[in-house]
């Protein structure tokens, strides 16, 4: 099957998006005309490590790249961190990058938004390149340059807009991910076609179990048009200022709740914490009469037959619920803004969401 290009044409920078199976082995000849220095260093985890590292340090050889040592990350939502920033930062300096050497970034969503964070701060910006390694990120992370860690606050309040210079997508690394992640990084697909793409839910109904069960042409597409449905997204509101990229977020204010109530120990993975949240997004738009009852049980019957997470795998207070959405991004003066849907293909940005009704929505679904 021939590869796929999507192309990212942000108003900061514009890159290509190389989707295929077998991409990783040609990583080294596909990036030597986009780099300006041979100075690389991969930023990866210790489990994607031990099944990835070697052969994208072999295609980057091949092509003439003279890596550093790879600066190896413990894997885990934990490594989004101050700490391991810091210790990226400081390896790439005693490694004598310059400004033209250009990090790798080789894994999932968490390797992405720290090696993508670092790349931005090191000698005030160097360049770099994602080659994502989960479902998640192949989809959505690695995709549009939002970068960031976490911090005692919250997940990603500290980052920074830096896109890269490639993504470069090799659906085949996928075959090693384990199950649990394909589903988490699922619910990051579906989200593309609740926010606008109706016809894509259809595909997703009809398709769905053949995407989760790696069959490359389903992957391979599901894959495409999400990126180029972000893409697009980012293409119009690449700073989020125009209420556009913000409907990216459809599902991620409750999803954020509960990950931070979960204490992101492993109970709870991005990707859960956000079919939960589509989930509740949707029923919460029917609840204030916004959305056809129809339309949210469409896509509550959709996670369910795909055996998607659909509540919390911990009890969760409605109280803390609501204090944890209230400390979102997108709360401006206090005020909550919520992704909502007027139907399948029909999510909006709904500002100043009325908090009575949401504290009683999350009293139903919550402990009181
Ligand atoms: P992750 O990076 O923690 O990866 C999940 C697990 O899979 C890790 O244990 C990793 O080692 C392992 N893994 C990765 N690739 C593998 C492979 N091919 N085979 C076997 N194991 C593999 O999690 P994630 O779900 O990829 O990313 C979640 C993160 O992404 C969150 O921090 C979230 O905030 C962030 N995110 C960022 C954006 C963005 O736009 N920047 C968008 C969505 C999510
Ligand atoms: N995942 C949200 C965004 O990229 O904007």
């Amino acid at each position: 099957m021939a590869d796929n290009t999507v192309h990212v044409a942000a108003a900061s920078a514009s890159y290509n998006i190389t989707i295929g199976a077998g991409v990783l082995k040609t990583a080294g000849a596909r990036l030597k005309p986009l780099l300006a220095s041979r100075k690389i260093c991969i930023v990866t985890d210790a489990q994607v490590a031990k099944i990835h590292l070697i052969d994208t340090m072999k295609a980057l050889e091949a092509a003439g790249f003279t890596p550093a040592p790879p600066i190896i990350l413990p894997a885990g939502e934990e490594t989004k961190s101050f700490d391991h920033l810091q210790y990226i930062i400081e390896k790439c300096l005693s490694y004598k990058l310059d400004r033209k050497s250009t990090l790798i970034a080789l894994g999932g969503g968490v390797v992405g938004d720290i090696t993508g964070f670092a790349a931005a701060m090191l000698l005030r910006g160097v360049p770099f390149v994602q080659i994502p390694t989960t479902l998640l990120a192949q989809v959505d992370s690695s995709v549009g340059g939002k970068t960031a860690i976490n911090t005692k606050h919250g997940k990603n309040l500290v980052g920074a807009f830096y896109q890269p210079k490639a993504v470069l997508i090799d659906t085949e690394t996928l075959t090693t991910l384990p199950e649990r992640e394909r589903r988490a990084g699922y619910a990051e697909i579906v989200k593309y076609a609740l926010i606008n793409d109706a016809a894509f839910f259809d595909w997703l109904e009809a398709n769905g179990k053949a995407v989760l069960a790696g069959d490359v042409a389903a992957l391979s597409e599901a894959v495409r048009v999400s990126c180029q449905s972000k893409a697009d997204i980012v293409a119009a509101d690449e700073t989020e200022t125009k209420d556009i990229r913000a409907l990216l977020n459809l599902g991620h204010t409750f999803g954020h709740a509960l990950e931070a109530i979960g204490k992101f120990d492993g109970r709870l993975l991005h990707g859960e914490a956000v079919g939960i949240g589509i989930k509740l997004a949707f029923d919460f738009s029917v609840a204030l009469g916004l959305c056809p009852a129809e339309d949210a049980g469409k896509v509550a019957r959709h996670l369910k037959n795909l055996e998607l997470m659909t509540k919390a795998p911990f009890t969760a207070g409605a109280d803390e619920v609501l204090e944890k959405m209230r400390g979102d991004k997108k709360a401006e003066d206090g005020k909550l803004t919520l992704i909502l849907a007027r139907g399948i293909g029909r999510s909006f940005v709904a500002r100043d969401v009325d908090a009575a009704a949401l504290a009683a929505f999350l009293q139903k679904n919550f402990v009181s």
